[in-house]
């Protein structure tokens, strides 16, 4: 007899970036970080865990390629289910020794996996749910979103929808680094994100080794941690409570330019973005200056990417003004008329051309949903 679920989980992409652990093994941040879910329509991992006492051994597959399960954040992920599921197993010996089991797990990523689109965060946050689901564990995406952060530590935002804060927490067993919700979806759901794929290739530095060599080496990052982040945990999520746009796109940027000067100040230096990722910093301030206001927000992770959130009813103005650029790729948000705001932004607009093969254009969305078994 085989058991089974299904569930989706939504990919984040953080306005106040993680970067630095002061515990490598529990994925322990040295600061709070806060992100925002994207609609699960557009990008999502879907995974299916299933367990059989016909099972030899654990596995997983992602896009149909066997994965290296018996890796330490997997394991972490994997332990902690099952001794959840064994409290349920001890107080009733009719339920299912289904921790006993060995575990199935197939998982399907709908976009370039690796490619600084937060991948490992859905994985991890899909992994979770779907086995929390196949265990009935009565566990809350709080709790789910601990064992997720042992996986990855941006997989915690994951198991929330909306704007997720993820506090860093003081204990050193880590039971207080959890995410939270900041807003639901629903509370501002104008957002919208503009996702500029600028490679989808695997990135040099992983995040786990840039931020260790960050954390060895950067004087400036014991800065942005002790310093620059607890202001702008608080000012962000004084924003995103009172939809102030243009305070949560000042913060937005600013912190991701810290971030990525932190990368700079590392010894060995480290570059995730690249000419094309500063032409698409240059058009949103040329937006922006066109506006007379900030009405678009850019953001990068550990990869050339640019991801741009702006609200709704700037959609002519921000997504308008990237296809005038970029012409007719794919991914544009229908009905969106290109805006001209090229005088002068030869040099800008060709180096966008070049360097951009994909868009993908979405919102805010909800926390992970399950899906139909399959
Ligand atoms: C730049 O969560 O991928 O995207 O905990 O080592 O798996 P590990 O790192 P990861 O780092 C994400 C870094 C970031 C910023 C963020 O998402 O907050």
């Amino acid at each position: 007899e085989v058991q089974r679920a299904s569930t989706y989980a939504p990919v984040n992409i953080a306005v106040i970036k993680y970067w630095g652990k002061r515990d490598t093994k529990l994925n322990l941040p040295t600061n709070s970080s806060l992100s925002v879910t994207l609609s699960q329509d557009d990008l999502r991992t879907h995974t299916t865990a299933t367990c059989s006492s016909s099972y030899k051994s654990d596995t997983l597959t992602l896009n149909g390629s066997d994965q290296d399960i018996a890796g330490a954040r997997t394991q972490a992920c994997l332990r902690e289910l099952r001794a959840l599921r064994k409290e349920i197993e001890a107080k009733d010996s009719h339920v299912p020794k289904l921790s006993e089991m060995a575990l199935k797990i197939v998982s399907e990523n709908n976009f370039p996996t690796a490619a600084g689109l937060a991948s490992s965060a859905a994985g991890f946050a899909a992994l979770v749910r779907a086995i929390a689901n196949l265990y009935q564990l009565p566990a809350t995406p709080t709790v789910l979103s601990r064992i997720a952060r042992q996986g990855s530590g941006s997989a915690c935002r994951s198991l929330f929808g909306g704007y997720v804060g993820w506090n860093q927490g003081e204990l050193d067993d880590g039971s207080d680094s959890v995410a939270y919700e900041v807003a639901p979806a629903s509370h501002w759901p104008g957002m919208r994100a503009l996702i500029l794929v600028a490679s989808a290739e695997k990135k040099d530095v992983s995040s786990t080794a840039g931020m260790q060599q960050t954390v060895a080496s950067s004087a400036l990052f014991q800065h942005r941690a002790e310093n620059v982040v607890p202001k702008r945990m608080e000012a962000m999520e004084a924003a995103i409570k009172d939809r102030n746009f243009e305070a949560f796109a000042a913060l937005t940027t600013k912190d991701s330019n810290n971030f990525h000067a932190t990368c700079l100040d590392t010894d060995p230096p480290i570059f995730y973005m690249n000419d094309t990722s500063r032409a698409a910093v240059r058009m949103c301030e040329t937006i922006n200056q066109v506006a007379g206001r900030q009405i678009c927000a850019y953001t990068f992770d550990a990869g050339p990417n640019a991801v741009v959130y702006y609200l709704a009813e700037d959609e002519g103005r921000v997504a308008g003004a990237f296809k005038s650029m970029l012409g007719d790729l794919t991914g544009w948000t229908e009905g969106v008329k290109a805006t001209d705001v090229s005088a002068g932004m030869e040099h800008v607009a060709e180096m966008l051309k070049k360097g951009i093969s994909r868009v993908i254009s979405t919102s805010v969305g909800d926390g992970p949903r399950k899906t139909e078994e399959h």
